[in-house]
């Protein structure tokens, strides 16, 4: 049997296997004040054969919504409607993590109940714009976070994962790439303070680390991941000293006993390489495929042995049973992007699995 649909270690869990469903934000939380609904759990439900399902990215507090329709894990009404996800995901015997995303400065006043102005490392705007229930506008200016702001932030992350658990979640996974709130704080452009959560690597990788520190303490290290972006520039980040960064978060993380690193590889392949040979516990990767989405011809990456497990995004949306397809070696459901995010049941749920019958 090839090394890709043997079973593998995820924290205190064990995957059947090694293809992930890498996290999608799809707009579709419609539920009562951001949570999830009906269609949601059948859309999770019907993807339930990954080794793991990663969510979309979602809030662990209101100031952290980045798009309109995400899901929250910060009320009790999202934690009911979470229950509905992971309870038809185990009924499949699926195993789950929740993506717990904070938009940081490149959320928007109009995101927020209350319209308060994004927060961020420090008051540098990022170039672009943010979708809005209104469309899309221009970033706004954020607040620099205080030390009571990073204090109460850490706390919402710890609270968000408990909440994750409550609702039945296998584990979390903490989104510190994508130019989101946590990436904010590795980058040299968005990150302009002269504290100890700034400057040099140290200071720079500090929040991150107080972030995981927190949900390890909150959930156990265990039901613990982290996903990095290295290098990429979505939503205006520059990074400066790349493999410096990177490798010393590495280094940071790894004694902490996570249950992964998941690696959303950049154009400096080699960067990936020393991070899989840095990391000591599982590594899930996100190969580099520009102008194209992560393939079949993927899982050799398991079989080299440059990941242990490979997380699927756009063909994952298109084929609910992408484990079975891939073991078949097709054929395949080309993603409609069109209908990514936001809509209704349409390039959602409507995607067809094979007929049991069959055969390669
Ligand atoms: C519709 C869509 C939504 C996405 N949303 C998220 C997200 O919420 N969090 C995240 O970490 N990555 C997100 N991504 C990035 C994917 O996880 C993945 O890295 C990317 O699609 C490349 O992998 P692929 O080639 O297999 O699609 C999203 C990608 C797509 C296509």
């Amino acid at each position: 049997m090839p090394k890709a649909f043997e079973p593998v270690t995820v924290g205190r869990c064990t995957a059947r296997h090694r293809v992930v469903m890498a996290p999608m934000t799809r707009n579709r939380a419609f539920g009562s004040a951001t949570s999830p609904t009906e269609l949601m759990a059948t859309y999770y439900a019907q993807r339930a054969d990954a080794g793991l399902i990663i969510t979309e990215s979602t809030q662990p507090s209101p100031i952290g919504q980045g798009f309109p329709n995400t899901p929250g894990l910060h009320s009790a009404t999202q934690i009911e409607g979470w229950r509905k996800v992971t309870a038809r995901v185990h009924e499949r015997n699926g195993l789950i993590f929740a993506q717990l995303m904070h938009a940081g400065r490149v959320g928007h006043p109009s995101l927020h109940e209350d319209g308060s102005i994004p927060v961020g490392p420090s008051p540098v705007l990022a170039a672009g714009r943010v979708f809005t229930m209104d469309g899309p506008q221009e970033f706004v200016t954020p607040r620099p976070l205080d030390r009571a702001g990073i204090r109460g932030t850490l706390a919402d992350f710890a609270a968000a994962a408990r909440n994750a658990i409550a609702a039945g979640f296998d584990g979390v996974e903490l989104h510190a790439g994508s130019g989101f709130l946590l990436h904010q704080f590795l980058a040299t452009n968005a990150n302009q303070r002269d504290d100890e959560w700034g400057g040099d690597v140290q200071g720079r990788i500090r929040f991150v680390v107080e972030v995981a520190e927190a949900v390890a303490d909150a959930v156990d290290a265990d039901r613990v991941g982290l996903r990095i972006t290295p290098g990429a520039t979505y939503n205006d980040i520059v990074e400066d000293g790349l493999h410096d960064t990177y490798l010393g978060l590495a280094d940071a993380l790894d004694s902490l006993g996570l249950a992964y690193l998941h690696v959303a590889e950049g154009s400096d392949a080699e960067l990936a390489h020393r991070l899989r040979r840095r990391w000591n516990g599982t590594l899930i990767l996100n190969p580099y495929t520009p102008g194209s989405y992560t393939g079949p011809e993927s899982l050799k990456l398991i079989e080299t042995g440059a990941a242990d497990m490979v997380s699927f995004g756009a063909l994952f949306m298109a084929n609910p049973d992408l484990p079975r397809r891939l073991r078949l070696g097709g054929p395949f459901t080309a993603p409609d992007y069109t209908r990514a995010y936001g809509g209704d049941h349409r390039g959602y749920t409507d995607y067809p699995t094979l007929p049991p019958a069959h055969a390669a």
